[in-house]
């Protein structure tokens, strides 16, 4: 039985992932699978956007920090008859804190779902899409994955992870018919900068808009780029950081998100 192909948003609650399934929406007319934890919030978009755009739109309210929650979801996506054509791994957060200060339940729920849940997702839709020939996995880096950040050692690490871990993927799937991007973009304005504590800091001073990093992101996709950074200031980025000296690279860094 030919299953309806869906293309699943994680984080699409707000900024960047709500922006990408409202360009997703416009322009492909894909089924929708949106997923976070604030269900009335997906709740509102996709009652919008099915209005809109005329496209099937499904919510899932999960909290991706939980151990197995990947596997919850591509259960759920299965039992709504869908079969995932494109995986948006968005869903992240970071913490603006010296490491030592942070509480360690908040450092651990940031790499389970920073890293741990797009692994395991991306690894489960990955044997469909195989099959298929065909698929498409967007993972939602960040600048701070190109250098040492103090002030995010953590989340910068759990960033560069991510940015490595879709290059080797884009390699080892193109001959599967698969396209991987990871997705680098600078200081943006949503909600993250609340959750990180990141106002008063340099970072918030000039910011992209998230329909900006969405376009950007999508765009890239098309044309089978394994990586971009989003922002004209910030794309010279990842060229100027080889030529510099390390430290003064991560000092750098530093400065710019100390508060
Ligand atoms: N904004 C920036 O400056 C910036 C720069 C570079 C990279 N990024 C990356 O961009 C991605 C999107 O962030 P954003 O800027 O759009 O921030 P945002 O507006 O805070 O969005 C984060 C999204 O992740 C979801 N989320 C958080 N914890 C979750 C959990 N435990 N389970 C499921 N969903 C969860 C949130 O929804 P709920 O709260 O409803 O669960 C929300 O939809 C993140 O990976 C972030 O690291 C952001």
């Amino acid at each position: 039985m030919s299953q309806t192909l869906a293309t699943v948003i994680t984080g699409a609650s707000s900024g960047i992932g709500e922006a990408l399934a409202c360009q997703l929406a416009a322009k492909e007319k894909q089924a929708l699978v949106l997923v976070a934890r604030r269900q009335d919030k997906l709740a509102n978009l996709a009652a919008e956007l099915r209005t809109k755009h005329g496209v099937r739109v499904e919510v899932i309210g999960l909290d991706l920090e939980q151990v197995g929650a990947a596997t919850q979801l591509v259960a759920a996506v299965e039992a709504l008859g869908l079969s995932i054509d494109m995986l948006i791994n968005n869903a992240g957060f970071g913490l603006n804190d010296n490491f030592g200060d942070m509480a360690i339940d908040r450092v651990q729920g940031m790499m389970q779902l920073n890293m741990v849940a797009l692994t395991e997702l991306t690894h489960a839709v990955l044997p469909s899409m195989r099959e298929r020939k065909q698929g498409r996995i967007m993972n939602i880096a960040s600048v701070a994955a190109f250098q040492a950040c103090p002030n995010f050692a953590v989340y910068g690490a759990t960033k560069s992870y991510v940015l490595m871990f879709s290059e080797a993927l884009a390699a080892e799937e193109k001959k599967n018919g698969i396209k991987v991007i990871a997705v680098c973009p600078g200081a943006t304005a949503t909600a993250f900068h609340d959750v990180a504590g990141n106002h008063g800091t340099f970072l918030t001073k000039i910011m992209d808009t998230p329909e900006t990093v969405a376009k950007t992101a999508l765009c890239a996709m098309k044309c089978g780029c394994p990586m971009v950074v989003t922002g004209l200031m910030n794309k010279p980025l990842p060229f100027f950081i080889r030529l510099m000296p390390r430290q003064c690279v991560t000092w750098m860094a530093g400065k710019l998100a100390a508060r």
